[in-house]
C-alpha cells in the first residue's frame, strides 16, 4: 500500500491498465466507499474469499465485473470455520499478491479486514436449521465448519448490503448452504453460482494446491480422472459400484485416501442409493494426502434412454 493512503501503488507490471482498487480495512472505511454507489443506486457485486488467490477466485470477480457497476472482494481467513488449527496455521497468506491481482482484474473496492472487524464482540455462531444439508460430506468430517462459514458470510452480506453475490461451485455444500441460509433469511441478495476452473490435466484450482510438493501435485490429477471416469459408468453401475471404482482409482496411489465419495441429489445433498427418480447426481469428493486435503464435485446427468433403449 502506498504509505498513509488506502490505495496500492501502481503496479509495474504492463497489464495493469485498471483503475486503483482502493482497500478498506475497516467496516467504516468500506461503508463510506459504498455510499456514493448506494446513493446512485447503483449494483454491488460481492465475491467473499479467503485469500491466497487463483484463476479460480478471479473468474468470480470478472463474473461480477461484467454484471455489476462495482465489485466488492474481501479477504479474510475466517478462523471460526477451520476445524483443524494446524490447517488453520498452514493456510496460505499472500496479501501483496492478492492486491496486485485484485487491482489487475478491475476490482473496485478490496475489504481486508481484521478478526476484531468482523467479530467486534467475539465469535457468535449463527443459529439456523440448514436442513440436513450440513450434516453429511464436508459437514461430517469438519464439524463447525459450515457455522462458521455461514456465520461469516452472514457478517459479510450484512456490511457490504450486496445485490449479487458469487460463489464457485467448488465448493458445492457451500453454494448449497449460503443459498440456503439467504433463502431461510428472506435476505435481498441474489446468488450466483460460477463453474470451476481447473489446472491443465484437470485438478480443480485451489488454494491449498500450493501446499503440495511437485510430486504429490501431479498425482492429484487421478483425483479429477476418477471423477471424470465415474460419469462413463453412470448409470450402467450402481452408486456403489461407481463409489468403490473411484475409491480403488485414487487409492492406487498411497499418498491419496479418499475420505468420502458421495453420490448425492444437488437439492437435497442426500445420498442418492440408485438411479431411478434422478436425472441428475452431484459425485463429491474429499481426499486426504500427505500435504492437503484436497475437495471436488462433478456434475452427472443420469441418461435413463441408455438404460432401457
Ligand atoms: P475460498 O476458498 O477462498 O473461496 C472463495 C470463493 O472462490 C468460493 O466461492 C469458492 O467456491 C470459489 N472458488 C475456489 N476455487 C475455485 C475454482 N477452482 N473455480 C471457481 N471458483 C472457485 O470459500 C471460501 O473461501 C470461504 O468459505 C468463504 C466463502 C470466503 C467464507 O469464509
Amino acid at each position: 500500500m502506498v504509505p498513509g493512503t488506502n490505495e496500492l501503488p501502481v503496479s509495474p507490471s504492463p497489464i495493469s491498465i485498471s483503475p486503483l482498487t482502493v482497500i478498506c480495512q475497516t467496516v467504516e472505511e468500506l461503508r463510506q466507499q459504498l455510499q456514493q454507489f448506494r446513493e446512485q443506486n447503483r449494483r454491488i457485486g460481492f465475491v467473499p474469499t479467503m485469500g491466497a488467490l487463483h484463476a479460480g477466485h478471479l473468474s468470480l470477480t470478472a463474473r461480477a465485473l461484467s454484471e455489476c457497476d462495482v465489485v466488492v472482494c474481501s479477504i479474510f481467513v475466517n478462523p471460526s470455520q477451520f476445524n483443524d488449527p494446524a490447517d488453520f496455521a498452514n493456510y496460505p497468506v499472500m496479501q501483496d499478491q492478492d492486491l496486485r491481482l485484485l487491482q489487475q482484474a478491475g476490482c473496485q473496492l478490496a475489504f481486508v479486514p481484521s478478526v476484531s472487524e468482523i467479530y467486534p464482540n467475539g465469535y457468535t455462531p449463527i443459529d439456523l436449521d440448514f436442513a440436513g444439508l450440513d450434516t453429511g460430506m464436508e459437514g461430517a468430517s469438519r464439524p463447525g465448519h459450515f457455522q462458521g462459514m455461514a456465520t461469516v458470510v452472514k457478517r459479510l452480506f450484512d456490511i457490504v448490503e450486496p445485490d449479487i453475490a458469487y460463489f464457485g461451485e467448488k465448493d458445492f455444500q457451500q453454494l448449497a448452504i449460503v443459498r440456503h441460509m439467504v433463502r431461510s433469511l428472506g435476505l435481498n441478495i441474489h446468488i450466483e453460482g460460477c463453474p470451476t476452473l481447473r489446472e491443465a490435466d484437470g485438478l480443480a484450482m485451489s488454494s491449498r494446491n500450493l501446499l503440495m510438493s511437485p510430486e504429490l501435485r501431479k498425482a492429484a490429477a487421478a483425483i479429477p480422472e476418477a471423477l471424470r471416469q465415474a460419469g462413463e459408468r453412470i448409470p450402467h453401475l450402481s452408486p456403489a459400484a461407481v463409489r468403490e471404482l473411484v475409491i480403488r482409482f485414487i487409492e492406487k496411489d498411497p499418498r491419496l485416501q479418499v475420505q468420502y465419495f458421495s453420490l448425492v441429489d444437488p437439492h437435497t445433498l442426500r445420498e442418492v442409493e440408485n438411479w431411478e427418480g434422478h436425472s441428475v447426481v452431484q459425485g463429491c469428493i474429499a481426499v486426504l494426502t500427505e500435504g492437503p486435503r484436497l475437495i471436488d464435485n462433478m456434475c452427472y446427468s443420469v441418461k435413463y434412454t441408455q438404460l432401457h433403449p
